[in-house]
């Protein structure tokens, strides 16, 4: 496994630091290897389903970048709990560049 560290805020507030990302794998695919909670990913990666929403730390906002117009459609379903930094993570693929990340996941809707 690769060396990007992430730091998760679960939906119960606890902390997860990981540390073995790899480059490729995506954020949601990462945080389920490690049975963070509030991660379901229900549609596998898909960009269907929306349960796999974070917000990024906006320090890291500019380096994750904007949804594209298919995700930005997924995250008009969650309007009511989206904010400006939301992103599908299993929209995000990691690399080097993405080392030290934060992000929180989401509430359930
Ligand atoms: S896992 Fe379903 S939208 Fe990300």
């Amino acid at each position: 496994m690769g060396e990007i560290c992430v730091t998760l805020t679960d939906i119960e507030g606890s902390v997860v630091e990981i540390r073995d990302g790899a480059e490729g794998e995506t954020l949601m695919e990462l945080a389920r290897r490690h049975d963070v909670k509030g991660i379901i990913a229900e549609c596998g990666g898909a960009c269907s389903c929306a349960t796999c929403h974070v917000y990024i730390d906006a320090a890291w906002s500019a380096a994750v970048g904007a949804p594209d117009p298919v995700e930005e459609d997924m995250l008009d379903m969650v309007e009511d709990i989206r904010r400006p930094t939301s992103r599908l993570s299993c929209q995000i693929t990691l690399h080097p560049g993405l080392d030290g990340l934060a992000v929180e996941v989401a509430p359930e809707l």
